[in-house]
């Protein structure tokens, strides 16, 4: 369906250049017992009845993204591999859930706190809840707002993941008025505004050039003149285009995108998707519609599916965010902790209470042409996954 050509250029973004701390040689915890898999609605490998039993908790946004069922698994294995006791719950998409989640854990002992939230700024509630019991707190990818009961982060450059995206869109586009329909995260997410700043920031020049043209937000076309945007304009810009996440949201969105717009304002369209999941939905919507003759669009997390899309040609690109490099990260800190030893970090971000030291990222760009280096050659998925490979 796609008619555009690909670029062959390999982007390596961000390019801040991270200690990495293996977990390789952690101490192994006195009171470890014996692995008990996929309890209720996570993971833990201690015997969850005895007090004081837990080292580590970590705590997920939802099990309905394979993004995040990924981030499970890798950090079952490597805290198994390091000896630490651990549990990992799940929020389901609830900050109310999240919190008792940390109640729970917080209950159990926990020394280490590894949060990625559900709603980035509500979710100060629990890491204070857990900063008065002593616990230290690693926010984990999202970054966390308002609180200074934060110790840590621990995640990608997002914005570099939004100049990812955006750029992809900038190369693979040719002549003037394309077709431009934007999409975003969730407006609890502060990553969602990073992505969309990063993205805007490289975009922004060429919609004021003619190179492309908004279709799909009027609240994008009020300021489309204006590179920095303050955070009220970016709110009702997302507020409009955004899929809270979920592709059932993205899903519609598109479709009532498609249905609304004039044939003319379809032919070769280029979508900013902020995520896999969305980009997916998004994709199957546009590539049903006769008008649209072809479509570009990006997406985010390399999961499984999008890998395949990018094989078949159904999704343009995503960007990689190495699940291996986070979680390891994540747990080379915790130990670092736990051990009494200095805790590596290499930047810091302002979250509006305190500036928050972090360990940052790189991210890199997948396409049909980086797929084997980056995802097969790497060992992150393995090529007989997949299909539709020569
Ligand atoms: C973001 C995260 C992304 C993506 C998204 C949807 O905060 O950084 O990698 O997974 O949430 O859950």
């Amino acid at each position: 369906m796609r008619k555009s050509k690909m670029k062959n250029i390999v982007t390596v973004l961000l390019v801040v250049v991270t200690l990495f701390v293996n977990v390789v040689g952690c101490t192994k915890s006195t009171d470890t017992t014996e692995s008990k898999p996929n309890v209720e609605n996570g993971t833990t490998n201690s015997d969850t009845k005895a007090k004081d039993s837990i080292q580590v908790g970590i705590v997920l946004p939802t099990k309905d993204e394979p993004r995040w069922i990924q981030d499970q698994t890798r950090f079952s294995a490597i805290l198994d591999e390091a000896g630490f006791t651990y549990q990992i719950l799940f929020s389901q998409g609830s900050s109310a859930t999240e919190k008792s989640n940390v109640e729970t854990l917080v209950s159990k002992g926990i020394k280490v706190l590894i949060i990625c939230p559900q709603d980035t700024s509500a979710v100060g509630a629990a890491v204070q809840l857990a900063k008065d019991a002593g616990v230290k707190v690693i926010g984990y990818d999202r970054l966390i707002t308002g609180t200074d009961a934060l110790d840590y982060n621990v995640g990608f450059n997002s914005e570099s993941v939004g100049v990812a995206q955006g750029q992809y869109l900038i190369d693979n586009a040719t002549g003037t008025g394309n077709p431009l329909y934007l999409y975003a995260g969730a407006l609890s997410d502060e990553n969602a505004f990073v992505f969309f700043k990063g993205a805007w920031s490289v975009l922004q020049p060429k919609i004021a050039d003619g190179t492309f043209v908004i279709k799909n937000s009027e609240e994008a076309k009020k300021v489309q003149d204006i590179l920095e945007l303050t955070r009220e304009q970016m709110a009702s810009i997302l507020g409009q285009i955004t899929t809270d996440w979920d592709f059932n949201v993205a899903k519609s969105k598109a479709e009532a995108h498609l249905t609304s717009a004039r044939a003319a304002d379809k032919g070769g369209v280029y979508v900013l998707a902020p995520n896999d999941g969305t980009a997916r939905a998004i994709a199957d919507v546009f590539a049903i519609d006769k008008d649209v003759t072809s479509y570009v669009i990006t997406g985010q997390d390399a999961e499984k599916a999008s890998i395949q899309y990018v094989i078949d040609g159904k999704q343009s690109m995503t960007v990689l965010k190495d699940t291996r490099m986070l979680t390891d990260a994540a747990v080379a800190m915790a130990k670092q902790i736990l051990n009494n030893e200095k805790v590596v970090v290499n930047s810091e971000y302002d979250n509006g209470a305190k500036k928050v030291p972090m360990n940052q990222l790189p991210v890199l760009s997948v396409t049909k042409d980086t797929v084997k280096e980056y995802i097969f050659d790497s060992g992150y998925y393995e090529a007989s996954e997949f299909t539709g490979l020569q």
